[in-house]
């Protein structure tokens, strides 16, 4: 099969790489792509907001797979785009992405659903807001309802500051707060057919032990040691279903990956945000594991067909993803900095350095090109072992100011 990846992150390098590596896959191109994905794949310099022109590469390519990675274009319509030149696409349609692309459309969802979820308020005016940070109270929760490349959430005691975000927005989403850890937990899906991937973990601050700002993600694992048992039948049952079934009661239902964000409260489990695209950096520890070919899957969702696919298979052991991020991440990321050691890392035992944000320069050296540089990603027999190969390649690369959590997966590893 020829698949063709949009995209540029470290998301897009581990789906391309999983196909790569795929004994049904004869080809893998990728647009833009990026330095990390060039190793194993033919790059083609199209935008990836341009419908239009990905349908256009896809047919020249004679894609039989296109896999849409970031939300961006999915809620321009790149897939509707491709699919409308007859081409096989894995992501929702514009408006079924609308699940990311507006918080209120996602809550909205969730109410005619029933997926237990934060009570929350969408506000206009100044006078709503108050009276919706009045009526949750403190830790205040505030969304931007738009896309908004995960900094458009703050989460803070200050209401001044909570006040000022929300200001600073149109439309926004006010909601109680939820305690409790916090799980990614990914489906494939036809619109009819749903299946779970294993539950992952990402660390969304920036520093160790949960502090500093949000960031897009500066880790991940998988599996999750420490989950409840019937955690992934009960999001499936309560959440995944019922969701899947009211977009198709709509009218657009929602084809490709559904990405539930999810806390795990004193009250039970709750939605914090549906995705509609492959979560980053989770994908890359993910990817790490799966051992059913990932064609299969993304190509049975994407035909309609992901009935006669089995659940997906999961290698045993575990597999840690560390991100290390430029120096000024995640306020203002300094970009061009040399990149060394990724031969080296990728040399160590059970290591794929992921590449997120990097480039080439014009003396072909590998430099940084955004906030987060590489997802050092390490698989192994438990997460001991594999946080162990995971740092192990850090340590192996230099970028100078770079930074890194130390954190990633110590606590479940510890067990
Ligand atoms: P979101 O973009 O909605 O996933 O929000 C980003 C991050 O903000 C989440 O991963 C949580 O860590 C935090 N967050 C969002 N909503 C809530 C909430 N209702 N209660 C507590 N934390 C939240
Ligand atoms: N891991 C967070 C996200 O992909 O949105």
């Amino acid at each position: 099969m020829k698949t063709l990846v949009i995209g540029t992150g470290g998301r897009e390098h581990a789906l391309a790489l999983a196909l790569s590596r795929d004994p049904h896959v004869s080809e893998v191109h990728a647009a833009p792509g990026n330095p990390g994905i060039a190793a194993f794949a033919t790059l083609h310099p199209v935008d990836p907001m341009d419908g239009a022109a990905v349908a256009a590469l896809a047919t020249e390519l004679g894609a039989e797979l296109v896999v849409v990675g970031p939300e961006a274009p999915l809620v321009a319509g790149v897939a509707d785009a491709v699919r409308e030149a007859g081409i096989a696409c894995f992501g929702p349609s514009k408006e079924a992405a609308q699940l990311e692309g507006s918080k209120a459309f996602a809550k909205d969802v969730m109410a005619a659903a029933g997926v237990p979820t934060a009570m929350a308020h969408v506000c206009t005016t100044r006078e709503q807001v108050e009276a919706a940070l009045d009526a949750f109270g403190a830790p205040y929760v505030v969304k931007d309802d738009g896309l908004a490349a995960g900094k458009g959430v703050v989460v803070t005691d200050d209401r001044q500051a909570a006040l000022d975000h929300a200001l600073a927005c149109e439309r926004v989403v006010i909601e109680e707060f939820l305690d409790g850890p916090e799980v990614s937990l990914f489906a494939i899906t036809d619109g009819e057919t749903v299946l779970p991937l294993q539950p992952a973990q990402d660390f969304k601050r920036a520093l160790d032990d949960d502090a500093g700002p949000n960031t897009g993600g500066m880790g991940a694992y998988t599996p999750l040691p420490w989950a409840p048992d019937d955690l992934v039948e009960d999001v499936c049952r309560r959440v995944l279903v019922p969701t899947v079934k009211e977009m198709t009661r709509r009218g657009t239902p929602f084809q490709g990956l559904l990405y539930a964000g999810l806390a795990l409260t004193s009250r039970g489990t709750r939605v914090v945000e549906f995705n509609a695209r492959f979560g980053d950096p989770e994908t890359q520890a993910l990817m790490a594991l799966l051992q059913t070919p990932l064609s299969t899957l993304l190509h049975g969702a994407a035909t309609g067909e992901l009935g006669r696919v089995g659940l997906p298979q999961w290698r045993t052991g575990s597999a840690v993803t560390v991100v290390v991020a430029s120096e000024g991440y995640p306020q203002s990321p300094r970009t061009g900095d040399v990149i060394e050691g990724v031969d080296a890392a990728n040399a160590l035992e059970g290591v794929d350095v992921i590449h997120a944000g990097t480039a080439l320069d014009a003396e072909g050296r590998l430099v940084t090109a955004g906030g987060r540089v590489l997802a050092v990603t390490a698989s192994g027999d438990d997460l001991v072992q594999a946080r162990e190969r995971a740092y192990a390649g850090v340590d192996a690369l230099s970028i100078r100011g770079a930074h890194h959590r130390g954190d990633i997966a110590l606590k479940a590893s510890q067990g």
